[in-house]
């Protein structure tokens, strides 16, 4: 299943945001996919307000994975600067782990990833613009479409 949004402004992109991270839960991995600026954050600030996180989510580029208390624990990757899986990095803790995965650059691992996701592909349309698509890759995802 696939569903597509047109968001007109960063305040659009987190609303939608926040109504896909209130339909997450325990185990859940969000694969993010677009150009740098895309919007991939500023999604990921929605999710984890849909999920009550309650500190403000910024890019972890430098650290790969932030971790904040939510509903659940949502653990916010960003693959961009990883070196391959040469790199001392448990992806599998994450994914495995008893929280939401939120993975942005995600194809940098794509060996190891879940056989089930949401992916969310983000394309810049214009300065404010951003098309936002979802595609279900499993069951249980095509469920969370369903309700949003
Ligand atoms: N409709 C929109 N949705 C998301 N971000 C937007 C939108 N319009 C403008 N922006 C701006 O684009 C930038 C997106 O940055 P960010 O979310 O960090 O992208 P990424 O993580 O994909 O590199 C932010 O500066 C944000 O304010
Ligand atoms: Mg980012």
């Amino acid at each position: 299943m696939l569903k597509c949004y047109t968001t007109s402004s960063a305040e659009e992109t987190i609303e939608l945001g926040k109504k896909i991270g209130a339909l997450l839960s325990i185990s859940d991995v969000i694969l993010l996919t677009g150009d740098l600026s895309a919007g991939k954050t500023t999604l990921t600030k929605g999710i984890g307000l849909g999920l009550g996180v309650n500190k403000i989510i910024n890019s972890p580029t430098f650290t790969i994975v932030k971790e904040y208390k939510g509903k659940c624990p949502l653990y916010h990757l960003d693959l961009y600067r990883l070196d391959g899986l040469n790199n001392d990095f448990d992806l599998e803790e994450y994914i495995e782990g008893d929280g939401v995965c939120v993975i942005e650059w995600p194809y940098q691992v794509e060996e190891i990833l879940p056989k089930e996701y949401l992916e969310i592909n983000l394309k810049r349309l214009s300065e404010f613009e951003r098309s936002i698509e979802l595609k279900a890759n499993g069951r249980h995802y095509e469920e969370v479409l369903k309700e949003l």
